[in-house]
């Protein structure tokens, strides 16, 4: 019988060597991966099910179990030819660095607990800031993903503009509180709307700002909308439409917001990182002025999931949000930075490694050139795609993404949804539908570290193919 013992060195030995073969292994063959999964989710619960195992095991034969296992039921998402959603690569090197910060076991929320584990934190933030152009003085907390770092942004507008108005939220809640307003896009992440509601805003209660036709908010309708509330507001705005990549004119919707005194977020999951590109920093120009950020690493930085960054101006309206306090949590020493005090959760897996890890890979140029080399192919695939009778673009393509329609009028969503259907059987590439407008298009997000122009020939001869076959009712 295996013994329960974590100093068992030749378990983990094992256990880690296991994981260290496979996983140098797929990603070796993950470039020439097709068809994956292989297996359905019904095959993989049948897979994994079984009784409660009564006794233990041995780790390294764990992990082969366990690779034999889910392998027929793993996507490639991390293979060049994946241009599903906006998944970034996670990137080996964030991965060999996130496997240390397991192997460490450091619990990133209290910086006596983990002192390297803070401290990487402290200076990623920096890095983070200097690479996206954002003040330098502003807080970052390190969260799992955009969704969070939305919601840990929105809690501290939330707690400064009723501040401002004499209101204490984390004291007093939001029975009895002035109401806030809550300005947002037409074309928002729904993503956003699960923070207003954790928060007690209201998914539903918010007014919502009319777009332009790649869902970029309209400065004007955003300008008729902000004069038209009273009391304290908040205002989201987006850099990186989910479907178009379009961003919100910041110059012109910051001012704005900051005359009428409300707080201006900005949800920029991948977009936000138009801003440590270096040809299409023209994107995001004004974005600088917000007061707060949400953005992921697990997407444009190449991060491995999960990890985000909610990034405020206000770092005190931010910890105010945040703090956790107790007796048994050492207070931090003088003024050093706090983990715990920009974030959900004390606990916490310390995402800071992996980033340092991430921004050291790449560098500043490296980043730049991958964001470049990203929106190059993006428009490139579109603009080539849309010569081609039957295809159009449905709005320019700005950055990374970008939608097409195969046919005309309604019958062009039967054939756009047959196209992507055909696409995801021939698996040469992976891309997925959504509606826009009330029509069904191809969505194509250009986002992982693996995919080159190369990709992009390849992948745009299966889609004329596909869409040949369509036509011809094959
Ligand atoms: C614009 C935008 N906001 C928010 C999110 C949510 O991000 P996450 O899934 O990392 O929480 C996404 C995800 O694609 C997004 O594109």
């Amino acid at each position: 019988m295996i013994q329960d013992d974590p100093a068992n060195t030749s378990n983990a030995r094992g256990a880690f060597a296991a994981a260290a073969r496979h996983a140098a292994a797929y990603r070796r063959d993950v470039a020439a991966a097709d068809r994956t999964p292989t297996a359905s989710y019904a095959e993989m619960l049948a897979a994994f099910a079984g009784p409660v195992p009564e006794t233990g095991s041995d780790g390294a034969q764990i992990i082969e179990d366990l690779v034999a296992r889910a392998t027929p039921g793993i996507r490639a998402s991390t293979g060049p030819r994946f241009f599903g959603w906006v998944i970034g690569n996670s990137h080996p090197t964030g991965v060999a660095a996130d496997w240390l910060t397991a192997a460490w076991g450091q619990n990133a929320g209290n910086l006596i607990a983990a002192p390297a584990a803070s401290a990487v934190e402290a200076v990623a933030a920096e890095w983070l800031l200097d690479l996206l152009g954002l003040p330098a003085a502003a807080s970052v907390g390190f969260v799992t993903g955009a969704t969070v770092a939305n919601t840990v942004c929105l809690a501290a507008a939330r707690s400064e503009v009723l501040r401002r108005v004499g209101w204490d939220v984390e004291a007093d809640g939001l029975f009895g509180a002035p109401p806030i307003t809550v300005l947002i896009g037409e074309d928002a992440h729904a993503t956003v709307f699960s923070g207003l509601k954790y928060l007690g805003l209201g998914a539903r209660r918010v007014v919502t700002v009319a777009s332009d036709a790649s869902g970029r908010m309209r400065a004007d309708a955003f300008e008729a909308a902000i004069q038209a509330t009273s009391g304290p507001v908040i205002a989201i705005a987006q850099a990186g439409q989910i479907n178009t990549g379009a961003c919100d004119p910041f110059a012109e919707i910051a001012p704005i917001a900051r005359a009428a005194g409300a707080w201006l977020h900005v949800d920029g999951a991948f977009g936000l990182w138009a801003q440590a590109s270096r040809r299409y920093t023209d994107r995001t120009i004004g974005i600088e002025l917000a007061d707060s950020w949400g953005t992921d690493g697990h997407k444009w930085l190449q991060t491995p999931y999960d990890c985000g960054y909610a990034i405020v101006r206000d770092a005190e309206a931010h910890r105010r949000a945040m703090t956790i306090a107790a007796s048994y949590l050492p207070p931090p020493e003088g003024a050093e930075r706090d983990p715990s005090a920009y974030v959900l959760e004390l606990s916490r897996r310390a995402r800071g490694f992996a980033t340092w890890a991430m921004i050291r890979q790449f560098g500043r140029e490296g980043i730049a050139a991958m964001i470049d080399r990203h929106c190059d192919i993006a428009r490139h695939m579109g603009e080539t795609l849309a010569q081609h009778p039957g295809i159009s673009l449905v709005a320019p393509v700005d950055l990374n993404q970008f939608m097409l329609r195969f046919g005309e009028g309604e019958a062009g969503d039967a054939q756009t949804l047959a196209t992507v259907r055909r696409i995801q059987e021939e698996a040469i590439a992976f891309i997925g539908s959504a509606s826009w407008r009330g029509r069904w298009v191809m969505r194509v997000s250009v986002t992982s570290a693996a995919t080159t122009m190369e990709h992009a020939e390849t992948t745009i001869a299966a889609i004329l193919q596909a869409w040949k076959a369509v036509v011809a009712g094959t």
